[in-house]
């Protein structure tokens, strides 16, 4: 007991902790001693085709974030305003941004209380002859059912915008969650599996869009004469630097998604008989959960998550609220989107559910400490 208490005074367990390895740093210096320091240069035409290789899509294109990914994406399969594109009301804002930013009209579903992705049965309520495109997000790592997904946006002849940011090495059935989009997109920050510190990418099998996405990440410059642009395009492109960093920690995901597996089913396994909780199964007939964060709902609407999280960090443990839904961002509200509009599965679990420390190196007995903490708060 007192060797605990000990614990929670020394050090603090962050939720999230990224891993550079030896190797990380030789070849980021290596590059740094090349002098391909900005965007031009061998790397990041290297790491584009290996995670081409790694999710099998034609083409990859990597970018400075995966906000950035996503507002490419919507813009090279130009829609516009007047357009509708449907969202998970439960998700990070980036997703109602990109659509936003290029005029048109984000709209809501609110998402399934057992997986906390969008409500697949509600997709098509929402469909009509403005929409044309749904953006569908595996919310902390675990798969949405794809082949119904699919199947939306077939009939409905939509295009699919697959966010992958949270998911780089989950597979539905035997493909890579990634590799159905129209576009798909990812993102490198540093508390996703892989890291480039920041940074991005856009995978897809179409050339047209390949090209598109590239022209836009790269100021839309002139095919012919370089400085006569043939858009309005961006600067996001990701440096060299970067790029050497993303081929070296590509290298190790297979381990990387391995250990949060590991991580993500221990919590499970021990925090399963706690009935005040609710936690995403390590297993469902179409994938396995990987666990990139691991999150925890409260069941006692008395409880909730802020207090929770509040209390933990005195114990010396980091742990985050979920995302707040998009239906209640204070922008939102002063812009009028969404107006009056109430979902609640997203409102409950934007207030009782939080995420705990899962980081690489995180110990067995650390683990264990959490997992004390949670039982006696909840
Ligand atoms: C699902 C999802 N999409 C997009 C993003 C945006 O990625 P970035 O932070 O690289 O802009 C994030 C960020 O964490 C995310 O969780």
């Amino acid at each position: 007991m007192k060797k605990k208490s000990k614990l929670s005074k020394k050090k603090f367990l962050p939720v999230s902790k990224p891993q550079v390895s030896t190797h990380d740093i030789r070849v980021i210096t290596k590059t740094l001693k090349k002098g391909w320091i900005s965007s031009d240069g061998p790397e990041v035409k290297i790491f584009e085709k290996e995670f081409s290789k790694k999710v099998n899509r034609k083409f990859s294109i990597a970018v400075s974030n995966g906000t950035a990914a996503l507002e490419i994406a919507i813009k090279a399969l130009n829609i516009k305003k007047g357009d509708e594109v449907i969202i998970p009301n439960f998700t990070i804002i980036s997703n109602a941004i990109a659509v936003i930013k290029q005029g048109a009209t984000p709209i809501v579903v609110d998402c399934d209380l057992n997986n906390w992705n969008i409500k697949i049965d509600d997709i098509e309520k929402k469909i009509n002859k403005r929409t044309k495109a749904l953006i569908v997000t595996h919310i902390y790592s675990f798969a949405n059912d794809m082949d119904k997904i699919l199947k939306i946006c077939k009939k409905n002849k939509i295009f699919l915008i697959e966010d992958a940011a949270e998911v780089i090495g989950l597979k539905y059935k035997n493909k890579y969650c990634g590799s159905f989009g129209d576009i798909s997109t990812f993102s490198f920050y540093a508390n996703k599996q892989i890291t480039t510190g920041e940074g991005g990418m856009i995978s897809t099998n179409n050339v047209k869009l390949n090209d598109r996405c590239r022209s836009l990440r790269n100021l839309c410059f002139g095919a012919k004469d370089r400085f006569n642009h043939e858009d309005i395009g961006w600067n996001y492109r990701i440096t060299n630097i970067q790029a050497s960093l993303g081929i070296s920690q590509l290298k190790r995901l297979n381990s990387i998604v391995k250990k949060k597996m590991q991580i993500g089913n221990y919590y499970y396994k021990k925090l399963i008989d706690n009935k005040n909780i609710f936690m995403t199964s390590p297993k469902i007939s179409y994938s396995k959960n990987i666990y990139w964060v691991v999150g925890i709902v409260i069941k006692n609407k008395k409880i909730l998550a802020s207090k929770v999280i509040k209390k933990l960090n005195t114990f010396g443990i980091g742990a985050r609220p979920f995302f707040w839904p998009m239906h209640e961002q204070k922008i939102f509200k002063k812009m009028k989107i969404f107006k009056k509009q109430n979902h609640p599965n997203s409102s409950y679990l934007s207030r009782y559910g939080f995420y705990i420390p899962s980081y690489l190196e995180l110990k067995k007995k650390d683990m264990d400490y959490i997992i004390s903490k949670i039982n006696k708060l909840l």
